[in-house]
């Protein structure tokens, strides 16, 4: 098997142990392993440079290309430090370490090549949220390129969008292999062979989301390490809070899911937490959390930490913003109050622990799901419930993660938190 693995939407930490794990446990396992720079607009760039060296007779598409550097001081190889792996040693580059990967999205790696990643924060391999893989031409394109590479299965590592745009192209497959062969692209191009090996693409999704807002696993990968540093962002804001006996409202990212708010609050000791699931019930939620911060004041506290998820809303469902909750604070209890907007900080640096283990043990198990897959096998998540690792249907996870949004419309929070939970099944 010729597998390839891509990093998708929004970074989050761990999704290099992901990469590192895929290409280590694939080549452990007998495959041939590559991995897409910058998201699907990789799978659907391609490698330009090997089209020309087939003497096509046209380039697939005009994009500008984004590894090549103005001032020549680094290139992307250096910024992923590529060891001594095939990578290398098929290489040109001018020196060790520095091959330019010009031209070059879909790349093959060796053990080496990965060496450390779990340590790294982002994804060395780049990301994008492409627009043009939503399109047929895209897709199209993109089969083409994989073929050509002779690659038959894709691990794809990226939040609900992702894996739904990774479900689609295999469902699309056929139809693509179909389109191709119509223009007479694959056998003038491609030999029958490698095209015949390519009636089926093998998916397997990974879930890289700080939001832990996916349905049907226990947490994301990136989301521990993005709650550890929301919970030291408390821990330094209580240094002034204290001292100066000050309020802060701190928002924090999870776009429509209130996990990070909600564990941040449970772990830094906040006075008051909005969540998108459990949105005030009353119209007058401003009185309800003066009372409760009052109380806190009045039985000795210095100081008041009220965290906003970005998403949070009232029962009206508007949205409640942070520089209104601080001015509530300061008109109604006249205290000194401060917004802290956390921002990217929370999806960067070094992962934790559990953010290089959990990627691993997913990566491994996701190598073993593309080497057991079927033709009429689904396409897998690989979640994690009740500390074991899980696959479950793709689909169904991201459609019961669709499902949350839409009972949050319809004002059904209980049943958009049953939604949540990994066992809940209507
Ligand atoms: O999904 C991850 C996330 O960090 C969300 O929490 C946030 O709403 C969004 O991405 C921010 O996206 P961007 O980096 O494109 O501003």
């Amino acid at each position: 098997m010729k597998l390839a693995i891509l990093t998708s939407g929004g970074d989050s930490a761990g999704m290099n142990a992901v990469v590192r794990a895929v290409v280590k446990a694939g080549i452990i396992k007998g495959c041939e392993t590559w991995v897409v720079r910058e998201g699907y607009e990789g799978l659907v760039r391609g490698n330009t440079e090997a089209v020309a060296e087939q003497s096509l007779d046209e380039t697939p598409i005009d994009l500008p290309d984004t590894s090549s550097t103005t001032d020549g001081s680094t290139n992307l190889v250096q910024n992923l430090r590529f060891g001594d792996g095939d990578l290398l040693r098929d290489g040109t580059g001018d020196h060790p370490g520095t091959r330019s990967l010009k031209g070059r999205y879909i790349v093959r790696v060796g053990f080496d090549d990965v060496k450390g990643w779990f340590a790294e924060g982002g994804t060395l391999i780049g990301t994008a949220r492409s627009k043009t893989f939503r399109t047929m031409e895209g897709r199209l394109q993109a089969a083409y390129n994989m073929i050509k590479e002779g690659i038959d299965a894709l691990v794809v590592c990226g939040g609900d969008g992702s894996l739904t745009g990774a479900d689609v192209f295999r469902a699309e497959w056929p139809k693509l292999v179909e389109a191709l062969h119509a223009e007479g692209i694959l056998f003038s191009r491609i030999s029958a062979e490698k095209v015949a090996l390519h009636a089926h693409l093998k998916i397997v999704g990974l879930v890289g989301s700080i939001d832990n807002d996916m349905s049907m696993t226990d947490l994301t990968i990136g989301a521990p390490t993005a709650l550890h540093r929301i919970c030291e962002a408390i821990d330094n804001i209580n240094s002034t809070a204290s001292s100066h006996s000050r309020a802060f409202v701190l928002e924090v990212m999870g776009r429509h899911c209130g996990w990070l708010a909600l564990l941040a609050g449970v772990s830094g000791g906040a006075d008051f937490i909005f969540i998108p699931e459990s949105p005030p019930t009353t119209e007058s939620w401003e009185d309800e959390m003066c009372q409760c911060i009052q109380r806190h004041r009045e039985v000795g506290k210095r100081k008041t930490i009220v965290i906003v998820a970005e998403g949070a809303i009232d029962c009206n469902l508007k949205p409640i913003k942070s520089e209104y909750v601080k001015d509530v604070l300061a008109e109604r209890l006249g205290l000194d109050t401060r917004v802290t907007t956390l921002g990217h900080t929370q999806r960067g640096g070094r992962p934790c622990a559990y953010d290089r283990i959990l990627p691993t043990l997913q990566g491994m198990e996701a190598v073993e799901a593309l080497l057991e897959a079927t033709p009429d096998s689904p396409s897998y998540m690989i979640g994690v419930q009740e500390n074991k690792i899980t696959r479950v249907p793709l689909m169904e996870a991201v459609k019961m993660t669709r499902s949350v949004s839409a009972a949050i419309e319809a004002k059904d929070f209980e049943k958009a938190m049953s939604y949540r939970d990994p066992e809940f099944k209507e």
